[in-house]
């Protein structure tokens, strides 16, 4: 069954990752969407500033997946997938889209949208819910990044109606994800990521490492292969491509 979403919409807030986490703590259910036209505070991965001046897209929304907070790590990529897919829409052909582990979009090799997912655990440490942030660039581009309207086919990209879609394919991907698992989600995923069978530089809070992207495992971990021929999973860091 499709999410039904209850749409709530702000001109300004903090940050709609913030909001929408007091939301879910109070016990909103599943399909609470908060959008904001500016966000004060918006947040990126990693403790980052995500910097949303007017004309992008700016939303949190709450997921209840039912399962473990290590199974729910796969919802970054449902949701990598929605946006690529939403962007599949708008997109002018000739430009090449690329999905950038864990979960950045690109195109042409910068970055048009990321995405915060993070865990609401009850007492006992079950997952309550996930908190999906999304920012997508539109009108407004970050200094080396893209922006929708850039690569469009020339009309008007309006927020709201690209925001009904994002919300469309993930709540497809999503119910997909919940009926058939991982795998093909893994496989959709992997036809368009970025770098894959390039060398790769993994920055790990206990140092740096570098070795070629070959494989996302069956949990959602980058599987690179060492000089030495040995493999090593990454479940967090920084990666950069094309070094
Ligand atoms: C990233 O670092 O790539 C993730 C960026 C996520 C930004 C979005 S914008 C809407 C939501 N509110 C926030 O404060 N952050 C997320």
């Amino acid at each position: 069954m499709s999410i039904a979403w209850n749409i709530h919409t702000y001109t300004q807030l903090p940050s709609t990752q913030d909001y929408v986490r007091e939301l879910a703590e109070e016990g909103l259910p599943e399909g609470t969407v908060v959008q904001a036209m500016t966000q004060t505070k918006g947040r990126g991965r990693q403790g980052r500033n995500w910097i949303s001046p007017l004309g992008n897209l700016y939303m949190s929304f709450i997921l209840q997946p039912n399962c473990t907070p290590a199974v729910a790590g796969q919802i970054s990529f449902v949701a990598a997938l929605a946006v690529s897919a939403a962007i599949d829409e708008v997109i002018a052909p000739g430009y090449k889209k690329t999905l950038k582990w864990p979960n950045d979009i690109l195109i042409d090799g910068k970055k048009c949208a990321g995405i915060l997912i993070e865990s609401i655990l009850d007492k006992k440490n079950q997952l309550r819910a996930l908190a999906v942030g999304i920012g997508v660039n539109i009108l407004s581009t970050p200094e080396h990044a893209i922006g929708l309207q850039q690569v469009g086919k020339g009309d008007q990209i309006p927020i709201h109606p690209f925001r009904d879609l994002l919300l469309s394919h993930i709540s497809a991907y999503y119910n997909h994800w919940k009926d058939k698992g991982f795998s093909d989600i893994r496989n959709h995923w992997l036809a368009q990521a970025h770098g894959r069978d390039g060398p790769v530089r993994v920055t790990l809070s206990d140092g740096v490492f570098e070795g070629i992207f070959k494989d996302l495992d069956k949990d959602g971990a980058l599987v690179v292969t060492l000089p030495d021929g040995t493999e090593r999973r990454v479940n967090a860091g920084d990666v950069f491509f094309d070094i």
